[in-house]
């Protein structure tokens, strides 16, 4: 199969940071080394850790000429099987500080709210979790069986967020949210804490080579400012940070090209569903406004058959099982090569390293195995 044939491998918009100016002490302003290195030192004694593997798609990088491509596959990450187990997790660990008499809440589209029941089972706390009527029974049924009471709410994330907010103030439950507003900063801190974690690992797994590009999913942009920040922390060299999203749901990309946060309307959910948002988180903004290089857009169309080139070996020696929202780094990283302009301004070529991050495995099965078999 020829796998970086142009016209199969389709991006929908591409634009440079025109505010672009890395500076480590700044990023450690909105989440600092302490933390980073707390997340770090707590995360690696719990039960059953192990990094996640970093592996190398060796043949995607020969067809495209670039010397290697890391991929970090987050479906091995606990039984989760995404990145988000490091991040509501550690914040309920932190928040609520060895207190059992706790009872924690959260609106969620689904892998948050499975880390943050995961995490309140193993501390014996009580959890409550709300969902919005978009999300999947699947996903709802999870989180019950790791011990959470979950409500079903009408309407979209932001309604389940407001009857979370009105429920746990009245009953005075503890809310662990991994999206940031002005006077709601911390636990959201501390989840991105809990992602850097896959950036140390990653720095301890490259044996001192040195990555030249990184491409980063952004949602609400939590994931991808962690892994700014844990590259900021642990990288001696800045590599290009280019993000990517749904053309849907670009709320990064807007807010980067006028330099403000930006609220979008999404008109259609897209399939990468964990990044179908409209706003940027406020912490994560921060950090990314002057850190991103470039972002990036994709349609949907080429999520389920690059599913299928991972679960098939192609890109690599591995079969790598990689969730919808996992799917479009590569993507974007074939399309940027099959544009000479893109490829010629962010310079990849024969010696780059791009490190690709494949934040689920399938965590939504029903979802994974209809996308395979298309
Ligand atoms: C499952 C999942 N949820 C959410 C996100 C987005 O994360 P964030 O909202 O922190 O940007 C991603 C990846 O970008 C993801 O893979």
């Amino acid at each position: 199969m020829d796998i970086s044939n142009g016209q199969l491998w389709r991006y929908s918009s591409f634009i440079d940071n025109k505010n672009h100016s890395f500076n480590r002490e700044e990023i450690f302003k909105n989440i600092s080394k302490k933390q980073i290195d707390e997340a770090y030192l707590s995360i690696s004694k719990w039960d059953n850790y192990k990094p996640t593997p970093l592996l190398l798609l060796n043949k995607l990088s020969k067809e495209l000429n670039l010397n290697k491509i890391y991929y970090k596959d987050e479906s091995k990450r606990f039984d989760l099987k995404s990145f988000k187990a490091l991040g509501g997790a550690y914040a309920v660990e932190k928040i609520t500080k060895g207190k059992k008499d706790i009872t924690v809440s959260s609106a969620t589209a689904g892998n948050h709210g499975r880390s943050v029941a995961w995490s309140a089972k193993k501390l014996g706390l009580k959890c409550k979790i709300f969902i919005n009527e978009h999300v999947s029974d699947a996903r709802g049924k999870a989180m019950e069986s790791l011990g959470a009471d979950v409500v079903k709410v009408k309407g979209n994330y932001e309604k389940s967020l407001i009857e979370c907010i009105k429920q746990s103030t009245k009953n005075n439950w503890q809310i662990v949210q991994d999206v940031a507003w002005k006077d709601y900063m911390l636990v959201p801190t501390l989840t991105m804490a809990g992602y850097s974690v896959m950036m140390k690992e990653i720095v301890d797994q490259i044996n001192n080579d040195e990555i030249t590009h990184i491409f980063l999913q952004a949602g609400v942009g939590g994931m991808a400012a962690a892994m700014v920040a844990g590259a900021a922390r642990y990288l001696k060299n800045i590599p290009k940070m280019i993000i990517v999203e749904p053309d849907s749901a670009a709320c990064v990309m807007e807010s980067i090209k006028t330099g403000k946060i930006e609220k979008i309307n999404i008109e259609r959910e897209s399939l990468m569903g964990g990044m179908s948002c409209g706003e940027p988180s406020l912490v994560p903004w921060k950090i990314l406004k002057k850190s991103v290089n470039y972002c990036i857009t994709l349609p949907d169309d080429d999520i389920g058959k690059a599913m299928r080139l991972f679960a098939n070996a192609v890109f690599g020696d591995d079969k790598i099982v990689a969730g919808e929202n996992s799917a479009p780094g590569v993507i974007s990283l074939i399309a940027s090569c099959n544009d000479e302009n893109i490829k010629n301004k962010i310079n990849l070529n024969s010696n780059s390293n791009v490190l690709l991050i494949g934040c689920e495995g399938d965590t939504d099965q029903e979802m994974y195995q209809k996308l395979l078999k298309e």
